[in-house]
């Protein structure tokens, strides 16, 4: 599971966020970008991020240090601005901390010096349904010289239709995944290449540990699935159906 620090400090709000990440301090002395349990989704769209961060790390995609971050009720009280106190009210407990990549630029095409680790990341997409790494919002970040994956929460949307339960692995795993927006699009034709070379890196046992990673806290039960074992393993069949067809693959053959 990833570590869980203490927040000691709500510094300052991330004004770009759609969700309303904030700058945290910890008491570990680290610095994270904090995304809140009580905002907008809830607590799916934090496995969300900590299944795909892991994933990216197995496929060599550079992705910011992820922690749980323990968030008690009375930090909320010393808050002035209400909406941020009320995100704050709605978020005690476990939240997701992204470790703070301080002096990062947004990414600029033009310096792309690596262009196989854009095809892995448009892999990475296509496999986990992404839907946010368009130009307007690529979610990428430039940082000591390199270029570094952030803002994984629009991925696996299959699990916000688990409400009345486990639905079928099927269906998403011959979804298909439209590239055009995505910041990539033009690596479209390197794709069959990586795909050959990313997917010995993954099976079940691989899948299974990731997984693993995701803290029980937010694996939240739905009728069928009632332990976080249950959720994991849920999760691990999706994934591996994906794993067993190309159909989400863009320019794969038929
Ligand atoms: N680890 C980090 N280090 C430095 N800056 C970050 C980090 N994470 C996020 N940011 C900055 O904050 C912005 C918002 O973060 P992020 O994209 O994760 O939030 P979001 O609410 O999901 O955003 P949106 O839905 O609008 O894309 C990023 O575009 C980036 O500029
Ligand atoms: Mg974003």
């Amino acid at each position: 599971m990833i570590p869980v620090q203490s927040v000691t400090r709500y510094a300052t709000p991330l004004r770009e966020g759609g969700s309303l990440p904030g700058i945290v301090e910890a008491d570990d002395l680290g610095t994270y970008v904090c995304k809140f349990r009580g905002a907008g989704q809830g607590v799916r769209v934090l496995v969300a991020e900590v299944v795909v961060s892991r994933l990216a790390s197995l496929l060599g995609i550079r992705t910011p240090r992820l922690v749980g971050l323990d968030l008690r009720s009375d930090l909320a009280r010393y808050e002035a601005d209400e909406e941020v106190q009320d995100l704050l009210r709605a978020s005690v407990g476990l939240n997701l901390g992204v470790d703070f990549l301080p002096g990062s630029f947004g990414f600029d095409r033009a310096t792309l010096t690596d262009d196989d680790v854009a095809t892995r990341i448009l892999w990475l997409d296509a496999f986990t349904a992404n839907v946010d790494r368009s130009w307007r919002n690529p979610n990428l970040l430039r940082w000591h010289g390199e270029v570094w994956a952030i803002d994984h929460g629009a991925s696996l949307y299959f699990h916000h239709g688990w409400v009345g339960g486990v639905t079928d692995p099927a269906r998403f795993a011959a979804q298909r995944w439209d590239v055009s927006d995505h910041v990539f699009a033009d690596r479209v034709g390197e794709l069959p290449a990586a795909d050959a070379r990313i997917t010995p890196l993954l099976d079940e046992t691989v899948l299974a540990d990731v997984l693993r990673d995701v803290p029980d806290d937010w694996l939240e039960a739905v009728p069928g699935a009632e332990t976080p074992e249950d959720m994991r393993a849920a999760y691990v069949r999706f994934l591996v159906a994906r794993l067993g067809t190309r159909s989400w693959l863009p320019g794969a053959a038929a």
